[in-house]
């Protein structure tokens, strides 16, 4: 890496638990610094400003998703894994997810998901208190998607810890990532002792190693398919979830206009995801070199940080990004990337979260809430406790 005066760098460290608990700060001096900005920690590329992250996104000749992970040690175990996969082989990996996670397939699911989610606010309503992170925000994407895709019920008790390290052990490898190691060797291990007639006949992971017998796919793309599937739709929805809780809890004005007009729930949504990423930072590695809009060229063979997180908050593209506001409806948030990669599971966890918010706006005029506690991933930002406190009917 050659830097010149004028390439903007920065000595901060973006996956120290400081910066962690509040990156926004943090995002708003890389943003100001330039659309492309050196880590001198890293020795390699943020993208810290909504245009540059969309741009290297829909750009994927440039930006290679074969940079996903930002460390050596996983980048060898991701090869073949869609989220890694740069086109064409990527698009046979993931029309087989589609088939199965695409708007239409999933509208179906939509009024037993609704019932699902009903039924879980009663019963936590009732209880009066409870922990939104694992009482509400996990218990019920866990038990939808661990359905849908029909893994074996032994695998329950290990899924949460395995789905939380997948996504951790894609930063940098610092301790949380070496920690991480353990876990998703241990899932990669289970997954790939399963065959087709462990999975739930109908489910989305037997649909999986039907495509390989027809050809579709190779039988050895099975398992990192399934590994997809099992990790990346449970800690994004989760911290959707509680994330959503706690805004609208901590932001009653925007509650009540939620309450006061049901239609608002998607753009809600939209807001909750762009204000809160749970998704805050995957990489790519450029095969190229890139110019951003305001003139940085990044040269070829650089790891670049995709930052998500701060994309949302940027104040060229949003007024008053760091405002909660319910209104704004900011559907071309990044949170759910954008291009070639953009989350192929979009459909399926908008149904998930919009279900709770209706359930919830339509029982609880106030949420009330003790003091989170916040969960420590290099990748995903979310909520390691909320204690609700009390509802008003
Ligand atoms: C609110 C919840 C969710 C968020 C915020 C989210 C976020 C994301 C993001 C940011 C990406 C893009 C990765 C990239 O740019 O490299 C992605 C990809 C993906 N997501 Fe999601 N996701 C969510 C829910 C889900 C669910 C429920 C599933 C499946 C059950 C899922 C499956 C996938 C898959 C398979 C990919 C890889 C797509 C590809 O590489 O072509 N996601 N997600």
């Amino acid at each position: 890496m050659t830097l010149t005066a004028r390439t903007p760098h920065s000595d901060v460290d973006l996956f120290s638990d400081e910066t962690l608990h509040d990156p926004y700060p943090t995002y708003r001096r890389l943003r100001d610094q330039g659309g492309a900005v050196v880590l001198d920690t890293l020795g390699a590329w943020a993208l810290p400003r909504y245009h540059s992250v969309r741009h290297a996104l829909g750009d994927w000749e440039t930006f290679s998703a074969s940079g996903v992970a930002l460390n050596d040690t996983v980048a060898p175990m991701l090869v073949g894994t869609v989220l890694a996969t740069d086109p064409p082989a990527h698009g046979a990996l993931r029309s087989v997810l589609s088939d199965r996670l695409g708007p239409r397939a999933v509208r179906p699911l939509e009024q037993d998901i609704a019932t699902r989610a009903d039924a879980l606010v009663d019963g936590l309503l009732e209880k009066g208190s409870f922990d939104a992170v694992t009482d509400l925000a996990t218990e019920f994407p866990f038990s939808v998607v661990f359905d849908l895709i029909g893994l074996p019920d032994e695998a329950r008790p290990h899924m949460l810890r395995w789905a939380d390290a997948t996504f951790t052990v894609l930063g940098p490898m610092n301790t949380r990532a070496a920690q991480g190691l353990a876990s998703l060797g241990e899932m990669f291990e289970w997954l790939a002792t399963l065959g087709p007639e462990d999975l739930k006949e109908g489910s989305m992971g037997r649909a999986i190693f039907q495509a390989a017998d027809d050809g579709r796919i190779r039988h050895e793309s099975c398992i990192p398919l399934l590994s997809a599937y099992a990790a990346a739709g449970l800690d994004t929805t989760i911290n959707t979830i509680a994330n959503a809780v706690h805004l609208f809890a901590t932001h009653p004005d925007q509650w009540d206009l939620v309450r006061a007009d049901p239609g608002l729930v998607p753009s809600a949504l939209n807001e909750v995801l762009r204000y809160e990423s749970p998704v805050q930072v995957f990489g790519r590695r450029t095969t190229r070199a890139a110019e951003t809009e305001d003139g940085i060229t990044i040269e070829a063979g650089a790891q670049v940080l995709v930052l998500y997180g701060s994309g949302n908050r940027d104040e060229r593209h949003y007024p008053e990004p760091d405002r909660f506001d319910v209104t704004r409806n900011p559907s071309d948030h990044l949170s759910f990337g954008y291009g070639t990669h953009a989350c192929a599971g979009q459909a399926l966890a908008r149904i998930e979260a919009q279900s709770i918010i209706r359930a919830l706006a339509k029982r609880a005029r106030r949420i009330h809430i003790g003091r989170p506690t916040r969960h420590l991933n290099n990748t995903v930002r979310g909520l390691a406790t909320l204690p609700v406190i009390g509802f008003e009917v």
